[in-house]
């Protein structure tokens, strides 16, 4: 029975925790997987990856998927995303299904299911099929339809059972990685490109959300997953506000608002025109993104972006880069997660609700990540397990937040947290663990840490 809370949350409040494939299903060469361009880049350059660790293991949820639910649903889980990994499902990118992937995707979504634990699919998380990515990647716009195929097949194969999709996870990252700031592969420096990459995934999205809502008998719902990162001015000298306004231009707005209000904001049209940065656009793309809104947003949170006015001029001669128009700076006081290096701001969530509420329609919407990026977690064990009270302070403080907007109104329907067990990332491999689970990675034992019970309390009571 549910206990009195002081935040209670509404009914049929989402609770539950986000992953993606390539980084916890493992079994990379097996099951008739293709290869993505992480499997490429660690082939190509290991000393690039934390300890030297790739992808091929992960969390092996490809093998301990049924063990993995049962824990979700022991924690109180009645949601879980996950994403279908692309080059697992069609090896290549483009052409025939390989059915060893659909058995395995069914399977997980029978499990799921079995468990009362809605299945939320996410069809992009940075896991380019490589073959496509030596076609160009999202460059190129013969990608952008290998992907509507992609994403209709999935529709047609897992709709009926799956209710909740998602197109992309935090679209901007493969752009900023991949084509700014040298963190994902192709690992190359040139805006031009970045801005194509951006906008043809949002084509993509587009012509999948169009596909989703064509299918006959549609009772589903499609969003996009975009990571907010709120951006503070330091000071209200117009200097600092302009600043602040471009950075969230550039790294909110580029997808937020072609993917909630069906069109770009004017004025980073206005931007890139001028320094000879629009991207190449084909007719009928303009009605193409406008005709396809999402139904709903999930919204990743994990710190906010502090910007001030640009101290010196930027060299015009190198370049051009969205870091011409602002500075970040490390505002004095801030508080941080020391674990991670990370600022911790907790009403960062509520801000992004109230700007979802005045100006995107209040659409319906979730936190789809937040979590606490922790290095050499095991040393905060004691009796055989975790006490990450830390990272209990730190969802408490932030659903103390998302209460507060939903008690103004705001449309927020769950919380997930960044993530079920400690899990490969990209780059960073291993090193920040965020899980509800530890796992040791020699026998690939899951272990709950001190939150997942204190999670399961929150998610029975429906608050805390
Ligand atoms: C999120 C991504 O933004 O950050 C995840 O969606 C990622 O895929 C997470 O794992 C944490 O990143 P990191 O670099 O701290 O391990």
């Amino acid at each position: 029975m549910e206990k009195q809370t002081n935040y209670s949350f509404p009914k049929d409040f989402w609770w539950g925790s986000a992953t993606s494939a390539t980084q916890i299903e493992g079994a990379a060469d097996k099951g008739g997987r293709g290869k993505n361009i992480w499997d490429h880049w660690f082939e190509t350059e290991e000393n690039r990856f934390f300890e030297g660790v790739g992808p091929e293991q992960t969390s092996d949820f490809y093998h301990r998927y049924k063990e993995d639910i049962a824990l979700m649903k022991e924690i109180g889980h009645n949601t879980f995303r996950f994403s279908i990994s692309w080059s697992r499902l069609i090896p290549g990118g483009r052409g025939e299904v390989n059915k060893e992937a659909v058995a395995f995707y069914n399977a997980v979504i029978d499990e799921l299911l079995d468990n009362d634990i809605e299945p939320f699919i996410n069809l992009y998380h940075f896991d380019m099929p490589y073959e496509l990515q030596e076609e160009g990647g999202w460059e190129s716009r013969e990608v952008v339809e290998a992907y509507v195929s992609y994403a209709t097949e999935c529709f047609q194969l897992f709709g009926e059972r799956v209710n909740t999709w998602f197109t992309f996870n935090e679209p901007i990252v493969p752009v900023e990685g991949g084509y700014l700031y040298d963190f994902h592969y192709p690992n190359i420096v040139d805006a031009k490109k970045a801005v194509q990459v951006a906008y043809h995934t949002i084509i993509a999205h587009a012509k999948a959300v169009e596909a989703f809502h064509g299918l006959p008998g549609q009772k589903g719902k499609i969003g996009i997953i975009l990571n907010l990162t709120p951006s503070y001015p330091r000071s209200q000298h117009p200097a600092d506000l302009k600043a602040s306004r471009i950075a969230d231009l550039f790294f909110n707005r580029s997808f937020l608002d072609p993917a909630v209000l069906g069109e770009y904001p004017e004025e980073l049209i206005e931007l890139l025109g001028e320094h000879g940065q629009l991207p190449e656009t084909l007719p009928g793309d303009k009605e193409l993104i406008s005709a396809n809104i999402v139904d709903l947003l999930g919204v990743n949170y994990y710190q906010p972006r502090r910007v001030k006015a640009k101290e010196n001029e930027p060299n015009k001669e190198a370049p051009f880069m969205p870091d011409w128009f602002f500075d970040q700076y490390e505002m004095p006081g801030r508080k941080m997660n020391k674990y991670r290096g990370w600022e911790i701001y907790e009403k960062g969530i509520y801000d992004i609700m109230i700007n979802l509420k005045e100006n995107y329609g209040n659409i319906e919407s979730f936190i789809s990540e937040n979590g606490m990026g922790v290095q050499n977690e095991e040393r905060f064990t004691e009796g055989g397990e975790i006490q990450d009270d830390y990272r209990i302070e730190f969802i408490r403080e932030h659903l103390k937040w998302l209460h507060m907007a939903i008690e103004e109104g705001c449309n927020a329907k769950g919380y997930h947290l960044w993530t079920f067990m400690d899990n490969w990332s990209w780059m960073n491999a291993y090193k920040n663990r965020y899980g509800f689970f530890s796992i040791d990675l020699e026998t690939m034992e899951r272990a709950p840490k001190k939150s997942a019970r204190w999670f399961k309390d929150v998610s029975i009571n429906n608050g805390f």
